[in-house]
């Protein structure tokens, strides 16, 4: 079992699916948009929460390339939530060591949060500390499709063969090519789908869900995923005797 304070076992990136706002926001007889606001402050524990333990990624699905079909009033709010929250968000970031970056097609937000994105990535570029990553207008396949375009433009003009495309030039087309793929991925709202997020770079990601609502997400439901994680034993393919004797093994 993890003792407290060995972070050498946490994951090094963890991926989440916010999901449960509105049902939040519901269930307390509340406009959706509550469970966005309180979803916010969720964000800001869960973040905390991966600095202290020295979580080097943390990657949140903020806004998927599906949920423009949301109503009108809702995507419009939540726009506006993004950019108030960056807006007041990223000195206290920038302050805590915190890089940010964005994954997804930014040409359809507004021209004011597209220049948030690169001002907050531009200013936090030479942080060392965890690596907040947002998706936002994010798809897996979009992502998929867009590397996959790339590569036939290079092999059309003539720069790269069929036979020399593999895997880790895929890889190096998709989003965050330079971070490593998450360890652990959570979804909260009690469903169990994976919704078209990182779908390439999860293959080998330990998945945990749980019924929680995002906005009653806490460290301490954190520290359960987390706990839950360092007891899997991550194989890749490998038998269990591999693992757990690999210098005896072929
Ligand atoms: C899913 O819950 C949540 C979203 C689509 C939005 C997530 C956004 C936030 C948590 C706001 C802040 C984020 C950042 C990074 C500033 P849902 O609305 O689908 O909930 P439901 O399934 O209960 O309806």
């Amino acid at each position: 079992m993890q003792q407290e304070g060995d972070l050498s076992k946490n994951p090094k990136h963890i991926a989440i699916i916010m999901d449960g706002n509105g049902r939040w926001a519901k269930k307390r007889f509340l406009p959706r948009f509550m469970g966005h606001i309180a979803g916010v402050k969720a964000v800001n524990r869960v973040v905390k929460y991966c600095d202290t333990q020295q979580i080097k990624v943390l990657t949140l699905f903020a806004f998927s390339s599906e949920n423009w079909r949301r109503p009108k009033d809702e995507v419009a709010k939540l726009m506006d939530l993004f950019v108030g929250t960056l807006d007041k968000e990223l000195n206290r970031l920038d302050k805590k060591n915190v890089r940010l970056r964005f994954i997804g097609e930014r040409a359809a937000f507004s021209e004011k949060m597209q220049q948030q994105m690169a001002t907050s990535e531009l200013r936090t570029e030479k942080n060392t500390g965890l690596t907040l990553v947002i998706a936002a207008n994010y798809g897996g396949h979009r992502d998929i499709t867009l590397a996959m375009q790339e590569i036939a433009q290079q092999v059309k003009a003539g720069d790269l063969q069929p036979e020399e495309i593999n895997e880790d030039l895929i890889a190096a087309q998709l989003s965050i090519p330079d971070l490593s793929e998450p360890d652990l991925f959570i979804r909260t709202g009690g469903e169990k789908r994976v919704s078209n997020f990182l779908l390439w770079q999860m293959a080998y990601t330990e998945f945990y869900f749980t019924d929680k609502f995002w906005p009653d997400f806490n460290a301490e439901a954190m520290q359960d995923a987390v706990h839950d994680f360092s007891t899997r034993q991550r194989r890749f393919g490998r038998t269990s005797e591999q693992v757990e004797n690999p210098s005896e093994t072929n």
